[in-house]
């Protein structure tokens, strides 16, 4: 199991040192929430954000996007830094198009789907990508409850040869719920944040 952090919940006032303990736990993942004000209501930071923290650490960064026209920013997310770029399946109108651009710059590529996406909707473009994120939230902001849709979407897509990855309401509970349905890589904002000893309660529940 890998676990991504997701610094929408962590102190924006003292970003470096919450990278920095993020580190002190051996996490390998963080996931950053770029939100556009258009695809959801609420704005988050640019890839300016991404450019200042990638010196800190060696982490993979996970970049999440929620933004209508991800395809005009690929190259700065690129440029400042990220591992792996998800966006939207309902953002865009041709998908592959745009896989394949980013597939340009050597970087990893996710398709993320909203609770009301089915996972039958994307069966064609699994093979092109490296990872699916499922929405266990509606997107646009942290601390909302736990979708359980989404379990059977991770079940279903276990099947095939990529990652899946789970975002929005992760706790010990549905965190566990998540594993035991397949999933790969889970996304924890508010419960990491609240106190990080949860990074060791997440961790433990892949034993
Ligand atoms: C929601 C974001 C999530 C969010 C998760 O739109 O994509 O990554 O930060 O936050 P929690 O874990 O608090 O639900
Ligand atoms: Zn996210």
């Amino acid at each position: 199991m890998i676990l991504s952090p997701s610094i929408l919940a962590a102190d924006f006032s003292k970003i470096g040192q919450e990278i920095k303990e993020l580190d002190e736990y051996k996490v390998e993942w963080v996931h950053l929430d770029v939100m556009d004000g258009k695809f959801v209501p609420a704005t988050t930071f640019t890839h300016t954000l991404v450019e200042e923290i990638r010196p800190l650490t060696k982490m993979f960064f996970d970049v999440h996007l929620m933004v209508v026209n991800p395809k005009d920013m690929i190259e700065d997310y690129v440029k400042a830094g990220a591992d792996l770029i998800t966006f939207h399946y309902e953002a865009v109108e041709d998908s592959l198009d745009l896989i394949n651009y980013i597939k340009r710059f050597n970087v990893k590529v996710g398709i993320s789907i909203k609770p009301n996406t089915s996972v039958d909707e994307i069966l064609d473009l699994l093979p092109h990508i490296d990872l699916v994120l499922v929405m266990s939230v509606e997107p646009g902001k942290g601390g909302q409850a736990f979708m359980p849709n989404a379990l059977d979407k991770i079940a279903q897509l276990s099947k095939y040869d990529l990652l899946v990855e789970v975002d929005g309401g992760v706790n010990k509970i549905t965190g566990k719920q998540c594993l035991e349905a397949g999933a790969d890589v889970l996304v924890a904002g508010s419960f990491v944040f609240k106190n990080k000893e949860n990074i060791k309660v997440l961790n433990d529940l892949d034993r």
